[in-house]
């Protein structure tokens, strides 16, 4: 806080500037390391605002937690700590007739010396402070009339039931729900998921937790790092250099070789819109389509595609988002690759957010400049967990190697680069597309273009 106003927030050696507020709100603001009441600022008064506008901001860059405690001895009940941008706590309402059950993704963990409440669904997890909010959480693994659970549950105290189901680590039911335990959850899109798979597809991508992600050497102090190759076993070892062939080297061995990443790009000379359309019809575009009937007694007739990679199922569940930020006549924007008809269909999007999707590229790179075509490899995860259990999401993955592995040989084929990238902002995609992160979203990202010629030595 500066003598003229003025509120930075500093973290991690980075300072976010929070705007100019008046010496009353700058005061106020003080209070904010020990706690302030959400009370004591929803007024209209202009104190009021100014601190609902700083509590916003900050809020914004994920930099408040929400305390819950005892009206009693003021020991924290909770703390919600929020895992994305948007999280402001609300209170859904209950009244003593509701009937309240957990999201079958909501699960409690120890993390460090604190039991936390988690789900995928959420914008924030709940650390646990009292037992007795824990026994409540089990007894709501059943179905729970609210006047019933409040009598044999002191602790189901209505604030905090009404933020629970507010963040969807609850489910209200209504009378038509049967036993409660519904897999859809009030979304159909739900139906199709496992909790592993939709925990796994959320905590390792960006944008709907706040854990570390990346090339963080979180364990660099307390274990060794392995060796690049294993160490062989120490039985008797078949030599196989001298079983080669010392023929020529074929084309494909020759790309093989010569594959490798390229993260830094020929501005003056992009990928052109030829090259472009060629690169996406040697590698994704759908050769042709059937339907098969029934794989089982009254089954319904699924439609199958062939395209030039391997996909687990023949399921074919991935699309391509091209990000386009320098290619000859092309504008820049997002775009839909249809497969089908080997197209490009241009989707609505704000500068600021291409903008973001590309310098995040750009860093995870540690590139100098922007990537002259980015590809969003996004999944339709029904497509593939309509049949497959446990085994959806890890089949993704595996589909997403392939199709990078084919994506970087045919750029080496064509004189072009690219680079996998191992990070992608599940929310940004979201908000980019208006598709739910459940529905449709990232999981592998390639950066394309025309690679830089290195500098001639002198
Ligand atoms: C799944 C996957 C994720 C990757 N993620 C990144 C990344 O985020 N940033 C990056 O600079 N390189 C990334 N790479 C590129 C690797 O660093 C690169 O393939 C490896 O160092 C071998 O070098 P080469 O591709 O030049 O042979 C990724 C590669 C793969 C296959």
């Amino acid at each position: 806080m500066q003598a003229d106003g003025s509120i930075a927030a500093g973290l991690g050696g980075y300072s976010i500037n929070l705007g100019q507020f008046s010496a009353a709100a700058v005061d106020r603001a003080g209070h904010l390391t020990s706690g302030l009441p959400l009370a004591s600022f929803a007024g209209k008064g202009v104190l009021a605002r100014q601190v609902h506008a700083l509590v916003r901001r900050l809020a914004g860059h994920g930099l408040l937690e929400y305390r819950l405690c005892s009206p009693r001895d003021e020991q924290d009940l909770v703390v919600i700590e929020p895992q994305v941008a948007e999280y402001w706590p609300q209170r859904a309402k209950l009244g003593s007739g509701d009937t309240i059950v957990l999201s079958r993704f909501a699960y409690l963990r120890r993390r460090d010396s604190e039991m936390v409440l988690e789900s995928p669904r959420a914008g924030a997890l709940f650390r646990i402070f009292d037992p007795a909010i824990a026994a409540t959480l089990a007894a709501l693994s059943r179905p729970q009339k609210i006047s019933e659970l409040r009598r044999h549950a002191a602790s189901a105290n209505l604030d905090l039931l009404g933020l629970l189901l507010d963040s969807k680590m609850l489910i209200r039911l209504n009378a038509k729900d049967g036993d409660g335990l519904r897999v859809n959850e009030g979304d159909g899109n739900l139906v199709l998921w496992d909790f592993h798979d939709l925990v796994f597809h959320t905590r390792s991508t960006e944008g709907r937790h706040t854990n570390p992600v990346g090339g963080a050497f979180t364990h660099a102090g307390v274990v060794p790092p392995l060796p690049a190759v294993r160490p062989p076993w120490p039985g008797k070892k078949i030599d196989l250099g001298k079983f080669s062939t010392s023929g020529s080297v074929s084309h494909f061995a020759k790309l093989l070789r010569e594959r490798h990443s390229i993260r830094d790009f020929d501005d003056q000379h992009p990928v052109t819109l030829a090259e472009l359309a060629q690169f996406l019809d040697t590698t994704a575009r759908v050769l042709s389509e059937w339907k098969i009937g029934a794989d089982f007694d009254g089954g319904p007739e699924v439609t199958y595609s062939a395209r030039p990679y391997p996909s687990a199922g023949g399921a074919y569940e991935l699309e391509l988002y091209l990000a386009v930020l320098n290619c000859g006549e092309l504008a820049r924007g997002l775009y839909h690759y249809d497969a089908g008809s080997h197209a490009l269909v241009a989707i609505d999007t704000s500068a600021q957010q291409l903008q973001a999707l590309s310098t995040a590229a750009e860093f995870a790179m540690d590139a100098s400049g922007p990537p002259q075509v980015l590809i969003t490899i996004a999944a339709r995860f029904g497509r593939i967990s309509w049949k497959y259990s446990s085994i959806a999401y890890s089949l993704i993955l595996k589909d997403v190697g392939n199709l990078i592995q084919t994506f970087y040989l045919t750029a080496t084929d064509m004189g072009l680069g690219g680079c996998a990238i191992g990070t992608c902002n599940i929310d940004l995609f979201a908000k980019m597309t208006g598709l739910e992160f459940h529905v449709e979203g990232p999981v592998g990202q390639f950066a394309l273009g025309r690679g830089r010629k290195p500098a001639p030595s002198s």
